[in-house]
């Protein structure tokens, strides 16, 4: 079964948990985007949510597929958000961002009552850092920023090649608040609740991609079929 199929199991299971008159937060990315398509059939067949995107992407996606959007400052508690994630360890700690949209799905997310992750299982690691760590700053002072985090992040032992995330075009990429994106390639990250703690001393850093005790379920499809891991203890479930 290819990745996307995985992401595609992941999502069907995951849209089961979507009851009626719930709040959603609709995450951003390949995988999120199937859960939302998925979305959009229940409600053709009648489901009502409300639900709150975390990019322009997902927005454009749920509004084409007849889902009722509303926004944070309308809707400021939301029951669920469904997520995709580029990384998640054991303890559910995850790295994400890949899509750019980090800020606003961790926004989002610390607004729900319960984040849950969706996922192909190339996505488990035993240790965060392979895939190249987003980090939101700001355009001001870029050069300052980018030092810094050079600078603390080797204090928590995390070293290796921080570079401007750029378009195909080789443009800087620009966020949905207008920001940058660092992706900082540590390889292995020992420690991730210190670094995470180490980028809140930098006033350029706006938010940085690691998503620690955030994921309430995770659910990953595998070649042995989804599982299902809940945040402290974990329940396999099987389902073909
Ligand atoms: C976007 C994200 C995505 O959740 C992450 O990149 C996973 O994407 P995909 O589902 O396409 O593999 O964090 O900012």
């Amino acid at each position: 079964m290819s990745a996307e199929d995985q992401k595609r199991q992941a999502a069907m299971r995951a849209v089961e948990m979507v009851e009626p008159g719930m709040r959603l937060g609709l995450g951003t990315g390949s995988t999120a985007s199937q859960f939302v398509a998925l979305l959009g059939e229940r409600v053709k067949a009648g489901l009502s949510v409300i639900c709150v995107a975390t990019s322009t992407a997902t927005e454009q996606l749920a509004e084409a597929r007849g889902i009722t959007l509303s926004t944070l400052d309308e809707t400021p508690e939301l029951d669920m958000t469904f997520d995709g994630a580029d990384e998640i360890d054991g303890e559910l700690r995850m790295i994400k961002g890949g899509g750019g949209a980090l800020l606003r799905e961790k926004i989002v997310a610390m607004a729900s009552d319960r984040v849950i992750i969706m996922a192909d299982e190339s996505k488990m690691v035993e240790n965060l850092g392979r895939f190249k760590l987003p980090v939101e700053v700001v355009q001001f002072g870029l050069r300052a920023t980018l030092d810094m985090v050079e600078a603390l992040a080797s204090d928590c032992g995390c070293t290796g090649e921080i570079a401007l995330r750029k378009t195909a075009d080789g443009q800087p990429f620009v966020t949905d608040n207008g920001n940058y994106i660092l992706e900082c390639d540590f390889g292995s990250i020992g420690d991730p609740d210190e670094l995470d703690e180490a980028f809140r001393f930098i006033p350029g850093v706006v938010e940085s991609g690691l998503f620690l005790d955030i994921c309430d379920v995770a659910i990953i499809a595998t070649k042995d079929g989804v599982k299902l891991f809940e945040a402290r203890r974990d329940l396999d479930e099987d389902v073909d």
